[in-house]
């Protein structure tokens, strides 16, 4: 399999993956004409091979475009099988169908399809909406060990992971089952008002030290009024533990001052420790993505089964 990767991500590909070995990294060229054109340029032969692109579908748009153009230009390259390897899958929060509005999860797999992508590899997908929207196969991989491995390095006694809403109960019960003791789930109900985030409900028991865990910190709204909660809930210690930092405005930078004692989030979104640094402790996700590799490059003799219908629109 040969990886060719967007500049964006190219730290989370180690250094020494080059031409050598398998998977071997591509080169090839990206920029934009005068006007603005983005165009690619493969300087390695693909014909026949199977390709990985490691690059995600979200903002800022140059990325996604990126991400398809280079799909692209692999196909027509001769390209046998292209995988995309989206650290992070925007637009997977736009994942029900609502009259009048943009499904962007349908969307975005539809974009990939038509570019020649064949199967998508991803990290902590937002939802199985989500993927269900997808027209193509969607593996995504947990970073429940990594969360499990980084709380296992401190006390576990009287921890409660708590999920911030609904859709993050079975993102926690994995971190809880990898953490390998009794460690207790309660999750929230939220609700988006006018005003922002409100926090309604805690459902179940919390102890007095919490780790919240959720797969996007975005404008830090959601963690902000979970964290306002649990206070009130008699939590005394309370970190966070993050997939995807998308870091919009500065509103997540309360989250210290609103008592949370750790803030970890992975390196999926590009930029997340340059913006992150002197608030967020960032976790390496490279090992994962990896082995996501590793998966992707191994011999199919069979294609990947889907489970269930495909392409929600
Ligand atoms: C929502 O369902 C997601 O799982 C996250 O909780 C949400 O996207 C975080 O966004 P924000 O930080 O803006 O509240």
């Amino acid at each position: 399999m040969i990886v060719f990767c967007l500049p964006q991500h190219r730290a989370l590909l180690p250094a020494e993956l080059d031409g050598a070995s398998e998977p071997a990294l591509g080169r090839c060229r990206l920029g934009r004409f005068s006007d603005g054109e983005l165009w690619v340029e493969l300087d390695d032969p693909v014909a026949g091979r199977d390709c990985a692109v490691v690059g995600s579908l979200a903002p800022p748009d140059e990325q996604t475009l990126s991400t398809l153009l280079l799909a692209h230009t692999l196909r027509r390259a001769g390209a046998r099988r292209v995988v995309a390897l989206a650290p992070y899958l925007g637009y997977a929060r736009q994942d029900r169908a609502k009259p009048g509005r943009s499904l962007g999860a349908a969307w975005a797999g539809a974009l990939l399809q038509a570019a020649g992508v064949e199967e998508v590899i991803t990290i902590d997908v937002h939802s199985a909406d989500a993927e269900a929207c997808f027209p193509v196969p969607v593996t995504s991989l947990s970073p429940a060990r990594l969360f499990a491995a980084e709380l296992r390095r401190g006390s576990l006694e009287g921890l409660t992971v708590v999920a911030p809403d609904e859709g993050a109960v079975d993102r926690c019960a994995a971190v809880a089952a990898a953490v390998g003791v009794e460690a207790p789930v309660a999750y929230m109900r939220k609700e988006r008002t006018a005003e922002g985030v409100v926090h309604r409900a805690l459902v179940g028991e919390v102890g007095s030290r919490v780790v919240l865990v959720d797969d996007i910190l975005d404008t830090g709204g959601t963690l902000l009024s979970a964290c306002a909660e649990l206070r009130r809930a008699g939590a005394r210690e309370i970190s966070v533990m993050v997939t995807h930092g998308t870091l919009s405005g500065e509103r997540w930078r309360e989250l210290p001052a609103a008592g949370v004692r750790r803030i970890q989030v992975t390196d999926t979104v590009p930029g997340v420790r340059e913006r992150g640094r002197d608030v967020l402790e960032v976790l390496d996700i490279a090992p994962l993505l990896m082995e996501a590799l590793a998966a992707a490059a191994a011999p199919r003799l069979t294609p990947p089964a889907t489970g269930r219908p495909r392409g929600g629109v």
